[in-house]
Order: C-alpha cells, then structure tokens, then sequence
C-alpha cells in the first residue's frame, strides 16, 4: 500500500492543509477522522468548516455527540450543511443506532465529519475519506496527517494535498 504523510508542525498548519483538503470536498462527502486524544482531528474538522464559512464549531460534541453546522459551498455560496460527530463515548451498535448515526449518514446533502470513526467500524460508507493522524515522539507539536480516498469497489488511494509552505 502507497503511504504519504503530511507532516504539519503547528496547529496553524494543520488548519492549513485542512482548508486545503476541503477545497477537494462535496456535498454527500464523509470524512473519518482517526487518532489519539489530542491528535488533531478536531482542529482539522476546525479547518474544514472555515472553509465553507462555518463561524464557530463545537470543540468537543461529547454529549451531543452530533453536531450540525450551517455553511456555504465556494465560491457561489451555496447553503452546505455539515454534520459534526464525535463517537469516542459511543461503545456499541446500539448506541451507534441511538444517536441516529445511519439517517445522518443518509443525508446526502451534507458533509459529515466523523472523529473517532473506528467506534463505527462497520457502519461507515465505503465510499469515503479517512483522515489518520499519528503523533511523534520527540517533537511535542508535529503530527503525520495521511488523507486517503476509499471508492464505491473498496479500492483507495492517497490524496496528496500540495501545502503552502
Ligand atoms: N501540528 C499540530 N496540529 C494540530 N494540533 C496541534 C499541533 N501541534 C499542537 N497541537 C495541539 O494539539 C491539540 C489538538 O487537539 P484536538 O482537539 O484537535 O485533538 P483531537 O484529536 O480532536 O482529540 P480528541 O480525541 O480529544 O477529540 C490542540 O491543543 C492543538 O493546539
Ligand atoms: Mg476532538
């Protein structure tokens, strides 16, 4: 399998790459978004959502678990709706069920943003983004931040943003 990491070494430049990443995206898209605690991901879906002109995003849906945001698509500014969910409480397929996770999903009209997508392994589309991020050892701020692209026959690819330096 083909790997690609972007490296980011500040929050600023996760922001970045994720501005970029959203650039690529459409109505109807799913991105999973995988990593330890404080791996990035909710600064990533930050990123995301500035760029469809979200003002403020919930740092941390713990308890409401799904969040929906009102956005536009640029450059006409076309209403986007964005769906933020946050799995990291959620602990089995009931639960999944409880929180009304497969009519989001179904929503074909919005993006929908998934942090701890693992906790809905089996539930997710095929057809989707993953977003996995690693943390390193030794630089406090760097994270390795791979984008793959996963089509409708379970092939995938990597998606290589070009990054303002
Ligand atoms: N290169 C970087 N990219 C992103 N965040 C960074 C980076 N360097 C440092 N940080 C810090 O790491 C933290 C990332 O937090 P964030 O809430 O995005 O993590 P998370 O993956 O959503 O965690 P959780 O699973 O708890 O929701 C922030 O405090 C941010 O300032
Ligand atoms: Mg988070």
């Amino acid at each position: 399998m083909e790997h690609h990491y972007h490296i980011t070494h500040t929050k600023t430049e996760t922001l970045d790459l994720a501005k970029e990443f959203a650039a690529t995206l459409m109505a109807g898209d799913v991105v999973a978004l995988y990593g330890d605690l404080g791996a990035g991901k909710t600064e990533f879906v930050r990123g995301i959502c500035e760029y469809f002109h979200v003002g403020d995003i919930v740092s941390s849906p713990t308890f409401t678990i799904i969040n929906s945001y009102e956005g536009v698509m640029p450059p006409d500014e076309e209403e986007l709706k964005l769906y933020h969910l946050d799995l990291y409480r959620i602990n089995s397929t009931k639960e999944l069920q409880e929180i009304g996770f497969d009519e989001c999903l179904a929503a074909q009209d919005s993006i929908k943003l998934i942090e701890w997508a693992e906790k809905a392994n089996g539930s997710l589309p095929r057809k989707r983004y993953s977003v996995i991020f690693t943390l390193d050892d030794k630089e406090e701020d760097m994270r390795k931040i791979e984008i793959r692209r996963t089509f409708q026959d379970d092939t995938d690819e990597v998606v290589n943003i070009a990054q303002a330096s």
